[in-house]
């Protein structure tokens, strides 16, 4: 049976499933909740590469009808023209409106298909099965869908819920290291922003975490899946509290930018969010100790905590103007308060913005 944990949503509810070997069962779990006809497995070539047989024998052996789809992966292939050349592979493979869609892989796959789901003959029901740690702690949960344009990142796309989330913590074996850090900087977060208790869980199993041991990392997954779950019930549509997902996002994503995409998302989170800390304590909402306690997890774990040196502090600054975070011209930021709360502000000197980038 394995761990789940729902989602509650109304008539958009849905369970998350995690469970180690899960990949095998998913064809009779999918055959049992009749969701949809006909299924379109979406995958970049990396992931079916090394999954797309193992799932579609899974389907197959319960007598669910599938075939595989693919993309050339990376987040240079998340624009529209992908949501285009698959739409067309639907069409003319005959896929209908009671037919549905798999995405199989990491955040990009998941936000390309769960759009393309949306869309496609006015929207068609999708499930999620997420192959990175990223995707499992945050992008498949929740239905934020959508792709990038060259004006910025997710810029197009919609709210758009998945009828179930299967997560098989196995395949993270074959995830390189660096994917493994970025999704761990996203795990940090949920416990700055709201469980302090699992912020102390992190620190004290990071061995047992960065040695992907299953109980752990099944536990730590599940968590993560909780605390998003009960944020996008509260507030699905991102009007208010929502927002505090977005912790270290805000100085992150310009770092992300200023580093031409070549430092991965969660790598510059964890910067981002080592940067914000720094913010409360000028700003004179956090300790200072609680903020050495940010930065020296961010450390052990191996994750870089300092914006790399040669970066455009003025180039950085330019693209948190521009984050589509910012609202009426002003900045927000999510800073912290104490280990496990945050709080949102346009409220900061910009000398202390200036000081935490230069730093
Ligand atoms: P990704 O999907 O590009 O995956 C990273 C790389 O790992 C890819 O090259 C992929 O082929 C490879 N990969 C995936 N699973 C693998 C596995 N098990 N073994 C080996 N290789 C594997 O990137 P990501 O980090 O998963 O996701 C980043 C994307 O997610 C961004 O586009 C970001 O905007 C989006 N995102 C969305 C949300 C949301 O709520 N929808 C939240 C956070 C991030
Ligand atoms: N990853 C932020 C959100 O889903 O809201």
């Amino acid at each position: 049976m394995g761990t789940v944990v729902q989602v509650g949503l109304g008539e958009r509810s849905y369970p998350i499933l995690i469970k180690k070997g899960l990949m095998v069962e998913i064809g009779s779990d999918l055959k049992k909740r009749n969701i949809a006809k006909r299924w379109a497995v979406v995958s970049d070539d990396t992931v079916a590469g090394l999954y797309g047989e193992m799932l579609m024998k899974s389907l197959a052996d319960a007598g669910v009808e599938a075939e595989l789809i693919t993309f050339p992966h990376g987040e240079e292939n998340k624009h529209l023209q992908t949501i285009a050349g698959l739409a067309s592979k639907l069409a003319q493979q005959g896929f209908d409106r009671k037919d549905g869609l798999i995405a199989l892989g990491g955040g990009v796959t998941g936000d390309i298909t769960g759009f393309l789901a949306a869309v496609y003959m006015r929207g068609i029901p999708f499930v999620q099965i997420p192959t990175t740690l990223l995707a499992q702690v945050d992008s498949s949960v929740g239905g934020k869908t959508g792709v990038d344009i060259p004006e910025g990142k997710n810029l197009v796309g919609c709210f758009y819920q998945p009828g179930v989330v299967y997560i098989d913590p196995a395949v993270l074996q074959t995830l390189p290291k660096e994917e493994i850090l970025g999704g761990l900087a996203e795990v940090i977060k949920y416990g700055v922003i709201v469980d302090a208790d699992f912020f102390d869980y992190l620190a004290d199993k990071k061995d047992e975490i960065l040695a992907l041991d299953d109980e752990v990392i099944i536990k730590v997954v599940a968590r993560c899946c909780e605390i998003k779950a009960s944020v996008v019930e509260q507030d699905e549509r991102e009007g208010g509290l929502r927002r505090i997902l977005n912790f270290g996002h805000t100085i992150g994503h310009a770092v992300e930018a200023a580093s031409g995409y070549r430092l991965i998302h969660g790598l510059a989170i964890a910067i981002g969010m080592r940067a914000v800390a720094d913010l409360a304590v000028y700003s004179g909402l956090l300790s200072k100790e609680a903020a050495l306690r940010i930065e020296k997890i961010i450390k052990d774990y191996g994750m870089p905590s300092a914006i790399p040196d040669g970066m455009d502090p003025d180039q950085i600054k330019g693209y948190l103007k521009t984050d589509k975070k910012t609202v009426g011209g002003k900045v927000f930021y999510v800073l912290p308060t104490e280990i496990g709360k945050v709080t949102i502000t346009d409220n900061v000197r910009e000398s202390d913005v200036d000081k935490v980038i230069a730093a």
